[in-house]
């Protein structure tokens, strides 16, 4: 082993057994469940299973540097609300963060989790595969070889399976790295209590044409929280991501692209008003695309995707047929119909970046359908409409609310 990296593997397990994060209280869960992407249970389905995995029968879900629990309490909570077949199984370097996640587990009562300590690149010899799905966020950046840390997780996924994973972006973290490299220079070797006391002086007289100052898409510095300010600026090892990095790390896994999350801020159009301009962007592969928005948006700050295997059998993300069940993520038809209904279009903040999209004609009636249990031909009969004529209407309103990633499919 490197000198380096198994002094940078022993820091790395440091940090997280001094700052588990992100910070959480057990207490908390029983006010609150932490929901987001990926890993809700209707986005996964909609994006990998076309909607149509069936979670009354067994599931087998792995949380690879689980962390504090958000990921794993989520599903595991999904899972125990449709019946008891779902399971899921957490894995972290750090024993102080699997604390946290067994205390969340225990304060929502879920028995659905088994909880291990350890390093996802041993996974392999760990004889617990085939997971049907895989949630790794947040840690593959943090890991001397990320294609080796992905092979051990591709490793372990049914070929019918599929990931939600989560790397940092390299436009929208602008500024950071100077900062980091910078603090290394200055707090190498101390310990997390005095680098986080150096790293809070140090902020206090950077210069505004500093380029963290300058960021305005960065801001768990500001939390005061030291977990988040020494996850940002003082961790052993990172490196982010551009575009089309992300796809040559999934290629050289034999792992492909499903979706970007939120689909729509990896659209060009999203950022040109010129025709031409969106001509020529439109003519471009979705990777181009996805690159192309990435250097228009800027404010992109990580890179959170679903994906499954380049030869595997996933069937991927669902489409608009009239079996489907139309999920509204946060179930409120009432007030995003009246909201569609007020307005020709809508402008949606994506971290600093507003995002403007048109709302095609009816798209309030059709809102105003969706109760997460009908299906789209239903609501097509309750329309009076012929199936081709609801289609028409009605797939540009389903294609605006996926995009904004409020709005999923399912078959029942
Ligand atoms: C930034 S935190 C993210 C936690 C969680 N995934 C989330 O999104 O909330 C990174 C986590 O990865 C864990 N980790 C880092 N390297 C790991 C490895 N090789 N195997 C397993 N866990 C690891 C750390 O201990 C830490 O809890």
């Amino acid at each position: 082993m490197a000198k380096g990296k198994g002094k940078r593997d022993a820091a790395v397990k440091r940090q997280y057994e001094t700052l588990p994060y992100p910070p959480r209280d057990p207490k908390d869960e029983a006010a609150r469940l932490i929901e987001g992407s990926p890993s809700h249970l209707d986005e996964l389905n909609h994006y990998l299973f076309a909607g149509k995995r069936d979670f009354s029968q067994p599931f087998r879900a792995l949380v690879a540097g689980g962390g504090t629990g958000d990921a794993a309490i989520m599903l595991a909570q999904h899972l125990a609300d449709r019946g008891k077949a779902g399971h899921v199984t957490y894995l972290d370097l750090s024993s102080a963060s699997r604390q946290v996640a067994e205390a969340r587990a225990e304060a929502r009562g879920l028995d659905n989790i088994d909880f291990l300590t350890g390093s996802l690149l041993d996974l392999p010899s760990l004889n617990l595969a085939p997971f049907d799905y895989i949630d790794c966020c947040g840690v593959l950046h943090h890991l001397e070889e990320p294609v080796a840390g992905l092979a051990a997780l591709v490793s372990c996924l049914a070929d019918d399976g599929g990931m939600g994973l989560m790397v940092y972006a390299t436009l929208g973290r602008t500024g950071v790295y100077p900062v980091q490299n910078a603090l290394r220079s200055l707090t190498e070797g101390d310990s997390v209590g005095n680098q986080v006391k150096l790293a809070k002086n140090l902020l206090k007289d950077l210069p505004p044409a500093n380029w963290l100052n300058k960021n305005k898409v960065l801001g768990d510095h500001k939390l005061g929280e030291d977990a988040a300010l020494y996850d940002l600026l003082l961790h052993p090892r990172d490196r982010s991501y551009l575009v089309p990095e992300v796809l040559d790390l999934l290629t050289e896994t034999g792992m492909q692209l499903v979706r970007f999350i939120e689909p729509v801020r990896y659209e060009p159009e999203m950022y040109l008003k010129d025709p031409e301009l969106r001509k020529r962007a439109r003519k471009l592969d979705t990777g181009a695309r996805a690159a192309l928005a990435e250097n228009l948006s800027g404010s992109i700050k990580t890179h959170t995707f679903y994906a499954r295997k380049l030869h595997g059998t996933a069937a991927g993300e669902a489409r608009f047929d009239p079996e489907m069940i139309p999920v509204l993520k946060d179930n409120n038809a009432e007030i995003l119909s009246r909201t569609l209904a007020a307005r020709s279009s809508l402008t949606v903040h994506f971290d600093t970046d507003p995002v403007t999209l048109d709302i095609p004609d009816g798209a309030a009636d059709f809102v105003r359908y969706i109760n997460n249990q009908r299906n789209l031909r239903e609501i097509q009969s309750e329309m009076s409409m012929t199936w081709p004529n609801f289609r028409t209407a009605f797939a540009p309103v389903y294609k605006m609310l996926q995009g904004l990633n409020l709005l999923w499919l399912k078959s029942s």
